[in-house]
C-alpha cells in the first residue's frame, strides 16, 4: 500500500543538488555569517569554522544524503520515519521529530525576515527608504534605525499591522504566498525548478555588489584608513586571543550547522527522494562547496567591508554589537545612501539577492513537514500543505504579532535554530555511525557515487563527529544553557516562544503515533529490520 498519494522524484541528478544548494545559501551566509566572524575572532573565526566543515559539517552532511537516500528506498521521506529506519527503532523515530520541528519552527520566523528583505527591497525600488547622504552619518544611522525598529516591529508588538507605508505584513503574507505557490507545485516543479532559476540570479547580483563594494577604494579622502584594504583586514585579520574563548569554537560550529541546513532535517528529506543509483557522495560536497563560496567569497567578503569603508572602526564596531541582522537592515541602508547615485540601485540589488536567497531557504523548511503529515497521516500534497500552513498560521502570526524586542523569535532562534540543530546532528550521526554501522554506512554512501570519499572520513564519522558534537554539546551547556534559561523564566514573551515550540512538539508526537499505526496495518518495515531488496 503506498504511504501517500504519488511518489515524487526530482527532475534531473542536477536538481537536487541545486535545491540543497538553495536550501544553504540563505540569510545565514549574508547576514549571520559576516556578524558571527566579526563578534567571534574576525579572520580567527575561521580556524574553528573549517575545523567544524571538515569534521562536522561535512561528514554530517554525507551521512544524511545517504540515509535519506536510504529511506526513501524504504518508501519514507520524514526524518523521523527515516531514522527509525536507520536507528532501528522507536527511540531513533521519536528523536526524529526534531527533525520536523527544526525547519517548521525556524521557518515561522525567517520566512518573517525574508519578508524584510523584500519590504526594503520595495523601498529601494519605490525610494520610500532614501537616507540623505549630505546628513552626518550619525543622523543617517538614527534615520534607518527608526526605519528598521517601526518596519521589523521591533519598538512595538503589533507594529507591523500598521506601520507607515505598505504594512509590513503585506510582505509577509506575498513571501508566505510564494512559498506555498511554490511547495504546492511539488518538488520537481516548485522547488528545483525556482531552485534552478534563483541561483544564478543570486549569484550575478552577488557579483555585482561585491565588485561595487571592492572597487570603492578610499571614497573619503579625510579619512584615508577607511579603504576596502583595511575594511577586509577588519574581516579577517586573526585575533588569535579569541581561540581560548570556547564560545568562539561554538558559534562556529552552529554557524556551520545552520548555513550548510545540515542537521536541519532538510537534507535528509530531499535526499529520499532520489533513485538509488543517484550519486550522493558528490552530490553532497558540490552543495556544501556552493554553499562556502556564497558564505566565504561573497557573504564575507561585503558586508563588513562595505559598513568599514564608509562607517569606519568604530561605527562597524558599533554594526557589529547590533547583532547580524542589525548589520543588514540598519548599518547597509547607510552604507548604500553613501554610495551616490547608485546606492539605491545596489541597495535593490541586495536586498533582491537576499529575498531569493530567503525563500530557497524557506521553501525547504516548509517541504520537510508537508512530507511527514502526508506520509503520517496518509494525505495527498495538497491537504498535508494545507495542514502544514494551519500550524504555521498559528505560529507565524505569533512572530509577526509579538515583535517587541525581537525576543520571542530570538527565542526560537536559540533553542530551535540552535541547540536542537546540535541534538539533531548528534542523532544523526550516532544513528548513521554506531546503529545503521560505519561499515554499512559507508557502503550505502558508496552506491552509485561518482566519486570516493577519503577513508579518513570512515574515521572522523564514526569517532571524530560523535566526539566532537559531544564537547560542543557541554560546552553549550556551561557556557549558553545558564543565561537562556535565565532569560525564559524572566521575560514573558520568551515564555510564550517556549510554549509554542512545546505546542508543535506535542502535535508532531500525536501526528507520528497516527504514522506508526499506519505503516504497521500496511506491513511496512518501520524499524529497520530488513535489508533493502537487491
Ligand atoms: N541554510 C540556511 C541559511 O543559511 C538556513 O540561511
Amino acid at each position: 500500500m503506498p504511504l501517500t498519494a504519488s511518489k515524487e522524484e526530482w527532475g534531473t541528478r542536477l536538481g537536487v543538488i541545486l535545491a540543497v544548494s538553495g536550501s544553504a545559501v540563505g540569510l545565514g551566509n549574508f547576514l549571520r555569517f559576516p556578524g558571527q566572524a566579526a563578534a567571534n575572532g574576525g579572520g580567527a573565526f575561521m580556524i574553528p569554522y573549517f575545523i567544524a566543515l571538515l569534521l562536522l559539517g561535512i561528514p554530517i552532511c554525507w551521512a544524511e544524503w545517504t540515509m535519506g537516500r536510504y529511506g526513501g528506498q524504504k518508501g519514507f521521506h520524514s526524518a523521523p520515519a527515516i531514522l527509525g529506519v536507520i536507528g532501528k527503532g522507536a527511540p531513533a523515530r521519536y528523536l526524529g521529530l526534531t527533525g520536523v520541528m527544526i525547519p517548521l519552527a525556524v521557518s515561522f520566523y525567517y520566512t518573517f525576515i525574508g519578508a524584510w528583505c523584500l519590504g526594503y527591497f520595495w523601498s529601494y525600488l519605490t525610494g520610500s527608504l532614501s537616507i540623505d547622504s549630505a546628513l552626518a552619518v550619525p543622523e543617517q544611522a538614527a534615520i534607518a534605525t527608526q526605519f528598521y525598529n517601526d518596519f521589523t516591529g521591533t519598538a512595538e508588538n503589533g507594529l507591523i499591522f500598521g506601520a507607515t507605508g505598505v504594512p509590513t505584513v503585506v510582505f509577509w503574507a506575498i513571501t508566505f504566498f510564494l512559498n506555498i505557490v511554490l511547495i504546492l507545485r511539488g518538488l520537481s516543479k516548485g522547488i528545483e525548478k525556482f531552485a534552478s532559476i534563483a541561483m544564478p540570479i543570486m549569484a550575478v547580483c552577488a557579483l555585482i555588489v561585491l565588485i561595487r563594494v571592492l572597487t570603492l577604494g578610499t571614497p573619503n579622502p579625510a579619512a584615508p584608513d577607511q579603504n576596502v584594504v583595511n575594511g577586509l583586514g577588519y574581516m579577517w585579520n586573526p585575533d588569535l586571543a579569541a581561540l581560548a574563548n570556547p564560545q568562539t569554537w561554538l558559534a562556529a560550529a552552529g554557524q556551520i550547522f545552520f548555513s550548510l541546513s545540515v542537521g536541519f532535517g532538510v537534507i535528509i528529506n530531499y535526499a529520499s527522494y532520489m533513485r538509488r543509483k543517484d550519486d550522493v557522495a558528490l552530490s553532497g560536497i558540490t552543495a556544501a562547496a556552493t554553499n562556502e563560496l556564497f558564505e566565504v567569497g561573497f557573504g564575507g567578503l561585503i558586508t563588513l567591508t562595505a559598513s568599514f569603508v564608509f562607517l569606519g572602526l568604530s561605527g562597524t564596531i558599533a554594526a557589529v554589537a547590533t547583532g547580524s541582522f542589525g548589520l543588514g537592515f540598519q548599518t547597509l541602508p547607510v552604507v548604500f545612501a553613501s554610495m551616490g547615485a547608485a546606492g539605491p540601485l545596489i541597495g535593490a540589488i541586495w536586498f533582491l539577492m537576499l529575498f531569493l536567497a530567503a525563500i530557497t531557504s524557506s521553501i525547504s523548511m516548509y517541504q520537510p513537514s508537508v512530507a511527514f503529515l502526508q506520509e503520517t497521516l496518509g494525505v495527498d500534497r495538497r491537504r498535508g500543505t494545507m495542514m502544514m500552513i494551519m500550524v504555521c498560521m498559528v505560529g507565524s502570526f505569533m512572530v509577526i504579532y509579538f515583535t517587541e524586542g525581537a525576543v520571542f523569535w530570538s527565542t526560537i532562534d536559540n533553542w530551535v535554530g540552535t541547540f536542537l540543530i546540535f541534538i539533531m546532528a548528534m542523532v544523526q550521526i550516532i544513528c548513521f555511525s554506531w546503529v545503521f554501522g560505519i561499515d554499512k554506512g559507508w557502503a550505502a554512501a558508496h552506491e552509485g557515487s561518482r566519486i570516493k570519499i577519503p577513508i579518513v572520513f570512515k574515521f572522523i564519522m564514526k569517532y571524530v563527529a560523535p566526539l566532537y558534537l559531544i564537547v560542543v554539546l557541554i560546552a553549550f551547556c556551561i557556557n549558553n544553557l545558564p543565561s537562556w534559561i535565565a532569560q525564559v523564566a524572566e521575560q514573558p514573551m520568551a515564555q510564550l516562544a517556549l510554549g509554542l515550540i512545546v505546542a508543535v512538539f506535542v502535535f508532531l508526537v500525536v501526528c507520528l503515533r497516527i504514522g506508526e499505526r499506519r505503516w504497521r496495518a500496511a506491513g511496512l518495515d518501520l524499524d529497520g529490520r530488513e535489508p533493502l531488496a537487491p
